[in-house]
């Protein structure tokens, strides 16, 4: 039987998942499932600012470093995630209240060292995330504190000048919050129009109590394709209220995953990826607020490596293509 990367590079698809440092170090079963079933990879954590760059004058390539060899030696792709976010990142940058001009040396400085460090090996940045809230606004951060809407401008351009990478913006809500994806929408029109150098959009796939339909996935990919960008699935899982969740829960789950490839692969989406291996790896049964209201089930693979139905239905939807 053929394994769901097999499939997927018989029809030129990269199918990914994020990859835990920890659990990829401490699991064997782990490591060999992910470079059995998948072509491309993004570190979950590590290569975010309070992992790789913990002190001021110091960077910790180490981790990261390990999983890209991986991906090397396993031949997988690699997704870059993430230079430019308002989360995770170390204490010593909120602690010194930096002068505005510091604080942009500071982020560039990190995405030259980054960046370049892994120049040639990291296929596709996610240069910025997450830069829009909920409230369809730029999100309160120390780069929009420092710098105004600018900064994300300033990013994109040095990522660009320190390696060949595909440069992403990357967020979630875009296909169900219709005032986000607006925002977003203009936001990347304005810059593209400025000549910034954006390649893609990678929509974040948590469908965690919310789930839209194909038609809004499609429409959502045609409107930033009509942009010009590349568009990616990213972060994908797919998890029900608990106790709203109807008997045929699995049932319905695996419907679901058949539903979105096929959204995202119909109109010519070629890099998707999840948000975890197995149920027992995913985010959700750590996150607070997610934890206790959300189902724990929200992947392809058991907790024990099995394949789900949602693994087989994943494969078909591809097995479609010619
Ligand atoms: C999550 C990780 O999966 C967790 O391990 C970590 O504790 C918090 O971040 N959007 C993103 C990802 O862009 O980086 C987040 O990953 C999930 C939401």
């Amino acid at each position: 039987m053929s394994s769901l990367r097999e499939i997927a590079e018989s029809r030129s698809i990269s199918v990914g998942t994020c990859v835990n440092y920890s659990t990829w170090k401490d699991d064997g079963d782990y490591r060999n499932l992910i470079s059995e079933e998948f072509n491309m990879l993004t570190p979950e954590n590590c290569l975010k600012w309070s992992f790789i760059h913990p002190e001021k004058e110091e960077f910790d390539f180490e981790k990261a470093d390990e999983l890209v060899e991986f991906a090397r030696e396993n031949e997988m792709g690699v997704t870059g995630h993430t230079l430019v976010w308002h989360m995770q990142n170390p204490e010593w940058l909120g602690e010194e209240n930096f002068e505005s001009e510091e604080v942009e040396r500071i982020m560039k400085n990190h995405i030259m060292e980054v960046v370049s460090h892994y120049s040639g090996e990291v296929e596709a940045w996610d240069v910025v995330n997450e830069a829009v809230n909920d409230e369809a606004e730029l999100r309160e951060s120390i780069w929009l504190k420092a710098m105004g809407e600018e900064y994300i401008e300033k990013a994109f351009r040095e990522a660009s000048k320190h390696c060949d990478a595909k440069l992403f913006y990357n967020d979630y809500g875009l296909i169900y919050d219709t005032e986000k994806r607006e925002k977003v929408h203009q936001l990347l029109s304005d810059l593209l129009d400025k000549g910034v150098p954006i390649d893609g959009i990678g929509l974040q796939s948590h469908f965690i109590g919310v789930h839209p339909t194909s038609e809004e996935i499609s429409n959502t990919i045609e409107k930033f394709q009509d942009l010009g960008l590349e568009v990616r699935m990213t972060e994908l899982d797919v998890a029900y209220e608990k106790g709203k969740a109807p008997e045929k829960l699995e049932e319905k789950q695996t419907e679901y995953y058949r539903k979105i490839f096929q959204a995202y692969l119909e109109n010519g989406v070629k890099h998707l990826c999840l948000w975890g291996l197995r149920d027992s790896d995913s985010w959700i049964n750590t996150f607070q607020d997610y934890d206790e209201k959300y189902s724990d089930r929200p992947l392809l693979f058991g907790e024990n490596g099995d394949r789900k139905k949602s693994y087989e239905e994943v494969k078909d939807s591809i097995k479609e293509l010619n």
